[in-house]
């Protein structure tokens, strides 16, 4: 198969502005993509509906993370780029997936888990059912390949696995398997800059964005978790540090960082050096967005033209997929 007719799909929550996770993740990749795939990205407003946002920050969101999109490098004349609840095939695909999904697989996903944990309040059947409507997104244009961040490898292992289960049940090839990717030889896993295992995230209030201001980086990142410094030459970072040595890695030149790396197994760094380092990084590689996004997000007219035009092509290509998957089921013959 050549690329051009590879499908590729991604879709983002609009639950705020975009970090360092979700660019380096994901975002960046599909920009990369989009020139020799068939690709389709979209924002994943249903999704977001399990915290029970406002209508008015929910319309708030999504106009934002399409801007953000434009502004990070994709080109609606390459891609599809739509709102996910603009295009309701999904919806039936989702109830029909939703028959060959089984409780216990979903009650084993290891995000639901933590939903559970982290918001005990509100554990809805959508929570439960999140990676059955994620298979739908992307079984819906039956994509080949998946640009998404490590924290996504199980969602994408379950549409695999419904992929698979419906040929089978049907006894056909409606579905390929689709397979989660990243350039390189990993899925990418941005950590936070709070000292822990944990990744960078929207929720986890330890991001930085791409629309903070040189200032807000600044700040965040001198304000960054660290130890009291290397004591052995040659020791291996603590977690801290190594979060901060992984985020140099994405946003400054390789010099920069062997340089640092150096000084740490020579004992010689001194902390608030290498964030003053980090900090004009990150805020080179986020300023041209920064700037783009600034002008895109007040041009409304060019916001909803995008919008409808990716509506129409997202569509057409649902609507193909799921007149093949009634066929195979017996709703019409
Ligand atoms: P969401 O909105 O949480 O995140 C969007 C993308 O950003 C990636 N990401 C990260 N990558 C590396 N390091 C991080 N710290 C980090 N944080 C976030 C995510 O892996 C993701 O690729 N369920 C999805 C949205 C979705 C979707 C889909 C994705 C709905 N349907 C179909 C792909 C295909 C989500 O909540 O992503």
């Amino acid at each position: 198969m050549s690329k051009q007719q590879e499908i590729v799909l991604s879709g983002i929550r609009p639950t705020g502005d975009l970090h360092l996770g979700n660019y380096f993740g994901a975002l960046r990749n599909f920009v990369q993509l989009q020139d020799a795939h068939t690709c389709y990205f979209f924002i994943a407003d249903y999704h977001s509906l399990t915290t029970h946002p406002t209508p008015e920050d929910l319309y708030k969101n999504v106009r934002r993370i399409m801007a953000l999109y434009l502004a990070a490098g994709i080109d609606p004349e390459k891609s599809t780029l739509y709102i996910q609840s603009d295009v309701p095939e999904v919806c039936e695909l989702y109830l029909l997936l939703g028959m060959i999904a089984y409780i216990g697989e979903l009650e084993r996903t290891a995000t639901f888990k933590d939903k559970i944990r982290l918001q005990p309040g509100n554990v809805n059947a959508g929570l439960l059912t999140y990676p059955v409507l994620m298979a739908s997104d992307i079984l819906i244009h039956r994509s080949h390949k998946v640009p998404v961040g490590k924290d996504q490898e199980q969602h994408l292992e379950l549409a695999r696995v419904y992929a698979r289960r419906f040929n089978s049940v049907y006894r056909c090839e409606v579905f390929p398997e689709p397979e989660a990717f990243a350039f390189g030889d990993h899925l990418v896993k941005v950590p936070g800059l709070n000292g822990t295992g944990g990744k960078m995230g929207k929720s986890e209030g330890n991001g930085i964005y791409l629309t903070d201001t040189a200032e807000d980086i600044r700040k965040k990142v001198m304000k960054a978790v660290t130890d009291a410094g290397p004591v052995e030459p040659g020791q291996t970072p603590s977690e801290p540090i190594q979060n901060l040595f992984t985020i140099m890695e994405l946003v400054s030149p390789p010099d920069t960082l062997s340089f640092f790396r150096k000084q740490y197994a020579e004992c010689t760094i001194r902390y608030g050096d290498l964030k003053k380092q980090l900090a004009e990084d990150i805020n080179l590689y986020i300023a041209p967005i920064r700037e783009r996004f600034g002008e895109i997000i007040r041009d409304s007219a060019l916001l909803s033209k995008v919008a409808a035009t990716g509506r129409e092509k997202a569509r057409a290509s649902a609507s193909a997929t799921l007149k093949e998957v009634r066929k195979v089921i017996g709703f019409e013959n």
